[in-house]
């Protein structure tokens, strides 16, 4: 798919489909929308009507235009009311005019939206995110496809012609990169991604894109007393493998931060076996942290912003076996803290423990971890809202506004310290697992234990890691969560 940016008024562009937004209330053809509407001997003001368009965020409409014109589809897409457009409802809207047109089997097509407030290089790159992410499939696995209408071939982004919006269409197309391989990294099954498959992708990201690359065994994670991770590890007959990619901007770093991704390629719950019901079959989504991680890595990469990143992620599978770790073991963590396992599929945590261990020692300015973590998150915030806990107010602030931005939604979650009782052991530091009332946060709670100096934030995104159904403007499946607010939030801030 290719994207241009143009300044061709609609009356004189020509392509196989036309898609013109509006905003609510101002479905007004004056102007060169007149003028259109003259060419096409008011085909547009009929579809106005015909189709009732008020410009109503998520609405749409298409009809074909007669023989004898310049397009051959013509599409109306509504942005809702323009005092309350944000930069997400261009993204939605690029994907539902992307989806119609794929819909409408237009090759060629012509995108119009009004765009507000917004520069021309953010809404370029929205749009096109918008588009790129509504068309992904991925049919890797498939023998057969049995996709009839095929993508557009070209998009042309009328109103969008100046140098700013090419700018935001290669960013778009950047931070696309990352968001399609965490998509593809989620969506793989667990026999296919693997701790060892995600060191090799770590490593290809590190010579695409210019990365530092150490890749810590598990000997080495021996030496540095890891007992957490490697407790987790050691029922997988799969060695795991500690990734740390690191992205140097040219100068001095303006900052310098830390993404951790939980990195679990299977959750089998370990010897407290996931039951029936438990969606077990579901847990190769257990490294949406991981891949949200590495997604980033690979846009940050390509985006080359001023500050220095560490992208850390602890990877291994949490199966059973005579090795596996028991309920009641004690595991010593690399801060010397010691963990009694009551629950050994609250594995997770004990991955991030040694995981925040190590950025905590890198002297950063701030650490962020992303993990699919609790099942309470997702009963607490449902499928599309990730949980933010901080110990700072002012990195939560950075995230919160990353992801208002990203078009990913989170939300500030209480770290209620009291909560910390229930995760009391008679006979080590701390168990692993507390009662069920509020699980997500005593499990945020658990990781506090392990940054001692750095300012830190924790995203559980169980839930929005996954999307069960396709709506107008995503697609079903792994969603690459994560990716577009850590972009965010490390150029920004
Ligand atoms: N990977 C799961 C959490 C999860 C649940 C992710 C649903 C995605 C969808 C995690 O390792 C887990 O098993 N958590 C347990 C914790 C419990 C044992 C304290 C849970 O949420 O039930
Ligand atoms: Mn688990
Ligand atoms: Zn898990």
């Amino acid at each position: 798919m290719d994207f241009r940016g143009i300044n061709t008024p609609h009356s004189e562009w020509s392509g196989d489909g036309l898609a013109i937004g509006f905003f609510e209330d101002a479905v007004e053809l004056s102007g060169d929308l007149a003028k259109l509407d003259e060419a096409l001997s008011g085909i547009l003001s009929e579809l106005i009507a015909e189709a009732e368009f008020k410009g109503k965020e998520g609405s749409s409409a298409a009809t074909r235009v007669g023989s004898g014109s310049a397009i051959r589809k013509l599409m109306i897409v509504g942005l809702g009311k323009a005092e309350a457009l944000k930069l997400d409802g261009l993204r939605r809207a690029g994907a539902i005019a992307a989806k119609l047109a794929k819909r409408e089997k237009c090759a060629h097509v012509g995108l119009s939206l009004p765009t507000g407030d917004f520069s021309p290089e953010s809404s370029a790159q929205a749009i096109v995110e918008g588009i790129t992410l509504a068309l992904f499939k991925d049919t890797r696995f498939k023998s057969e496809t049995d996709d009839k209408n095929p993508d557009p071939t070209q998009v042309d982004l009328l109103g969008l012609g100046d140098e700013a919006a090419a700018a935001g269409i290669a960013k778009a197309q950047q931070v696309c990169t990352g968001v399609i391989l965490a998509r593809h990294l989620v969506a793989a099954p667990p026999n296919a991604v693997t701790a060892i498959t995600l060191a090799e992708t770590a490593t290809a990201i590190a010579q695409e894109h210019g990365l530092e690359l150490e890749i810590l065994e598990q000997a080495d994670c021996e030496e540095l007393g890891m007992g957490a991770f490697l407790g987790v590890a050691r029922a997988s007959d799969l060695p795991p493998k500690f990734i740390h990619l690191t992205y140097k901007p040219a100068g001095t770093p303006r900052r310098k931060l830390a993404i951790i991704g939980k990195g679990l390629t299977f959750d089998s719950g370990g010897l407290n076996l996931k039951g029936p019901g438990s969606g077990i079959e579901t847990m190769k989504m257990d490294m949406g942290g991981a891949a949200a991680t590495l997604g980033a890595a690979k846009a940050v990469g390509q985006l080359k912003p001023d500050t220095e990143v560490h992208f850390i992620v602890a990877a291994t599978e949490n199966m059973i076996s005579g090795r596996a770790m028991r309920p009641g073991d004690i595991l010593t963590a690399s801060n010397g803290k010691t963990i009694e396992v009551n629950n050994t599929d609250a594995e997770g945590r004990l991955t991030l423990a040694d995981a925040l261990v190590f950025a905590d020692k890198l002297g950063l300015d701030a650490i962020v971890d992303l993990a699919t973590l609790t099942g309470a998150c997702v009963i607490a915030l449902g499928n599309d809202v990730a949980g933010l806990w901080s110990t700072s107010d002012a990195i939560a602030d950075q995230l919160k506004q990353a992801a208002d931005q990203a078009g990913e939604k989170l939300w500030p979650m209480p770290m209620e310290d009291k909560y910390f009782d229930g995760l009391k052991s008679p006979i080590a530091d701390m168990k692993n697992t507390g009662p069920r009332p509020g699980g997500a946060i005593t499990a945020a709670l658990f990781l506090k234990q392990f940054v001692k100096d750095t300012p830190w934030a924790h995203l559980d995104i169980a839930g929005p890691v996954w999307a069960d159904k396709e709506d107008s403007y995503t697609v079903a499946g792994a969603t690459g969560y994560g990716v577009r607010t850590l972009v965010n939030w490390v150029a920004g801030a």
